[in-house]
């Protein structure tokens, strides 16, 4: 059996080994998307993503700071439909200090927004997964 041996520069191993690990984790990132992700699952790392991104202004009990930032307990936005919360965090309200959370990935911004659904009270039972965070960003406007 022919056996073709390439000797590559090290500088070249690396730039393909580089690749190899981007191919690999963009494929893990699509299968993430496309799994259905359990509640404890979604809850457990939105809480981390929502502690470390989010409550410098909502705060981590979810009140907000009275008049500048809101409460997230009971607000209207995160217990009202699913299409009005995710709108106002992946497109941000211009003009406020609420800015477009779209860089995030579909992973994490649903685990954030499963997580504002049912912390502090806001016991809504509704389950986001990556997928429905896909498509409200097709839906995006702005
Ligand atoms: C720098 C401060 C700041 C950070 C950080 C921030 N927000 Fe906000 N957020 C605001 C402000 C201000 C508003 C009110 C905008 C307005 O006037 O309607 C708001 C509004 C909201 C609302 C609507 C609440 C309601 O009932 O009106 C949601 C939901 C929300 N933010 C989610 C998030 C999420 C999720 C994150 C983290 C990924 C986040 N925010 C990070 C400042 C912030």
């Amino acid at each position: 059996m022919p056996i073709v041996v390439e000797s590559v520069s090290k500088e070249k191993f690396d730039d393909w080994m580089a690749h190899q690990k981007q191919v690999m984790l963009a494929s893990a990132a699509e299968a993430n998307v496309d799994k259905t992700w359990t509640k404890a699952d979604l809850m457990a790392k939105g809480q981390d993503l929502y502690n470390s991104k989010c409550s410098a202004c909502h705060q981590i009990n979810g009140q907000g700071l009275a008049p500048a930032f809101p409460a997230l307990a009971g607000s209207k936005i995160a217990t009202g439909p699913i299409a009005g919360h995710l709108d106002i965090v992946l497109n941000g309200k211009t003009g406020t200090a609420m800015v477009p959370w779209n860089t995030l990935n579909d992973l994490e911004l649903a685990a954030i927004i499963t997580y504002e659904r049912n912390a502090w009270g806001n016991d809504t039972g509704d389950l986001v997964q990556p997928r429905d965070v896909r498509a409200g960003r097709s839906l995006a406007v702005k």
